[in-house]
């Protein structure tokens, strides 16, 4: 029997772990703020407000923590299904959230980072996304990935899109497509490998969300509705993914 080759792309164990066990690259499915809302007889928008302060309360806690890179999914290319109100109030506390937090992503060294066709969003949000990118793309410490009109399924073939642009314009052999390739056609990919991938609000689904990069992430789906996510909530998502085993398709 003839022996197969090693792929040269198959994920290394280990790869995207600090040294303390600690997750890297961690990415959330902010979810439930509705509920949260809903509970306490307010308006949706009550909680996506409360959304916006857990959003602030987990990025300074995945910083103590040691986290390289926090993604956030913010606004899925399916949310545009939404009443055009509430559509309205998630650009707004968006707006607010770009106005407000920026001077303070610059004092604490974090780089901002958008993925998803933000461009679609309106001119002046597009124009204070790429400031704010721009204002923080010097800095040295943590990430901050919000995922804007994203979609994963639009980011994989948005990739096959440009590699079979290059295989075109014959810069690329069609044979050396391979999952390296792909992966360096994401938007995701200057980013360390996605270690942990937390949905919060008891639901468990991917909802469309990092599902290339969620090939070999550890998985939490935690009960806790998104605008009550703490320091505490993650550090327990962390500690759990820390005694979990990864073994990448291996033993
Ligand atoms: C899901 O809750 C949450 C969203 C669709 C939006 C998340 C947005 C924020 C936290 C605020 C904006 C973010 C930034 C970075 C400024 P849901 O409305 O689906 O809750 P439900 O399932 O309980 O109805």
């Amino acid at each position: 029997m003839t022996a197969l080759a090693a792929p040269t792309s198959a994920p290394d164990p280990g790869q995207g772990l600090g040294k303390t066990g600690i997750p890297r690259h961690v990415a959330i499915i902010m979810d439930g703020n509705g509920r949260w809302a809903h509970a306490r007889a307010l308006p949706r928008i009550a909680g996506h407000k409360q959304g916006v302060e857990a959003v602030r309360r987990v990025a300074r806690a995945a910083r103590d923590i040691g986290i390289d890179v926090l993604t956030l999914y913010a606004f899925s290319s399916e949310n545009w299904r939404r009443p055009a109100e509430e559509v309205g109030d998630l650009m707004g506390l968006l707006r607010l959230f770009l106005k407000n937090e920026v001077d303070d992503l610059i004092r604490e060294n974090v780089r901002l980072r958008v993925i998803g066709d933000y461009r679609a969003l309106s001119d002046d949000l597009v124009r204070m996304i790429d400031t704010a990118i721009v204002r923080t793309a010097d800095n040295s410490g943590p990430r901050l990935v919000i995922a804007l009109n994203y979609g994963a399924q639009a980011e994989i073939a948005a990739a096959a899109r440009h590699l079979a642009r290059e295989v075109e314009q014959g810069s690329r052999a069609a044979d050396t497509i391979d999952e390296a390739a792909i992966e360096g056609a994401l938007a995701t990919r200057d980013l360390p490998p996605l270690d942990l991938l937390i949905r919060t609000s008891g639901e468990q689904r991917l909802s469309n969300f990092l599902l290339w990069q969620a090939a070999y992430a550890e998985l939490a789906f935690v009960d806790t509705l998104w605008p009550d996510f703490d320091e505490a909530t993650l550090r327990g998502a962390v500690a759990d993914f820390g005694r979990r085993q990864r073994r990448f398709g291996g033993l």
